[in-house]
C-alpha cells in the first residue's frame, strides 16, 4: 500500500509513523507513507494555503490552487484507489470501515485545516470523507494517523501473529474480553482459575462469555448490528 497524506503541518506527522508496528510495516516493504507539505505546492509568492472566506465569518479558508497541484502531480504518476478528506462531517471511521480500505493499493489523505478546504476541492478531488469521531479536532492530522493506524495493522504480513487483528476487538461486533499476565496474584486479586487450568476449551468458553458480557453492559449498540 502507497499513502500520499498532504498537510500544512507536516511536522505533525513526523513521529506517528515512525515507531512500533508502523515502522515495521514500513521496514517490511508493506506500506509507504509520504507526507506532502501543501505550502509547497503554492505558486503565490508569500506561500500562502489559505484565504478569507467569500461571505465573510471567522475562519480561513484552504486554498484550491497548492492542493489541486499537489494531487495532479500525484496523479500523474500513478492511480489512486481513493482520494480521502479527513473532516468532522465525514463517515465516521469504525472497524468494518478499517476493513475494507485496508484493502487500498495506492491512497491520498488530504488534512483539512482552518475552516476546511475550498468545497470546490471536495467536489473535483475528493472520493471520501471520513471523520474519526463526533468532536472536533484542530486538523485532520491526528485523524489521519489515527486512520493510518488502523488500516496498516490489517495489511497481511504486518502483526507478527497473524491471528491477532482477527481477535481484536470490534472485530465480530464484541469488545476484547479481559486479560492477564504474571503474577497469578497481586494485591490479593488472583487471576480467575479457568485461565491457568491449561483446559483450552473452557478458556475459549470464557473468553467468549466475558466478551459477551463486556459488551452488553458496555456497547449493548454493538449486539444491534
Ligand atoms: N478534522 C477535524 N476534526 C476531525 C475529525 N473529528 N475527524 C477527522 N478529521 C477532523
Amino acid at each position: 500500500m502507497r499513502i500520499d497524506i498532504l498537510t500544512v503541518v507536516p511536522k505533525l506527522l513526523e513521529s506517528p509513523f515512525n515507531h512500533s508496528i508502523l515502522q515495521r510495516a514500513k521496514d517490511k516493504g508493506l506500506v509507504e507513507i509520504n507526507v506532502h507539505n501543501i505550502r509547497d505546492y503554492s505558486t503565490n509568492k508569500q506561500k500562502n494555503v489559505d484565504d478569507y472566506q467569500y461571505g465573510g465569518g471567522a475562519g480561513m479558508v484552504m486554498t484550491i490552487q497548492p492542493i489541486a497541484d499537489c494531487i495532479d502531480k500525484l496523479k500523474s504518476e500513478r492511480d489512486y484507489d481513493e482520494i480521502i478528506y479527513m473532516t468532522p462531517d465525514g463517515d465516521i471511521l469504525d472497524q468494518k470501515m478499517a476493513n475494507s480500505l485496508s484493502l487500498l493499493n495506492n491512497v491520498i489523505i488530504l488534512c483539512g485545516h482552518y475552516k476546511g478546504v475550498d468545497e470546490r476541492v471536495r467536489q473535483l478531488y475528493i472520493t471520501k470523507e471520513i471523520s474519526i469521531g463526533s468532536y472536533v479536532l484542530s486538523g485532520g492530522e491526528l485523524g489521519a494517523a489515527v486512520f493510518v493506524d488502523s488500516i496498516v495493522r490489517l495489511i497481511p504480513g504486518v502483526l507478527n501473529d497473524e491471528t491477532s487483528a482477527l481477535t481484536d476487538c470490534f472485530q465480530d461486533n464484541l469488545l476484547s474480553p479481559p486479560v492477564y499476565t504474571r503474577p497469578a496474584e497481586y494485591k490479593g486479586l488472583k487471576v480467575p482459575d479457568v485461565l491457568l487450568s491449561g483446559d483450552f476449551k473452557k478458556i475459549e468458553e470464557y473468553r467468549d462469555q466475558t466478551a459477551y458480557e463486556r459488551t452488553k453492559e458496555r456497547r449493548p449498540d454493538l449486539l444491534d448490528e
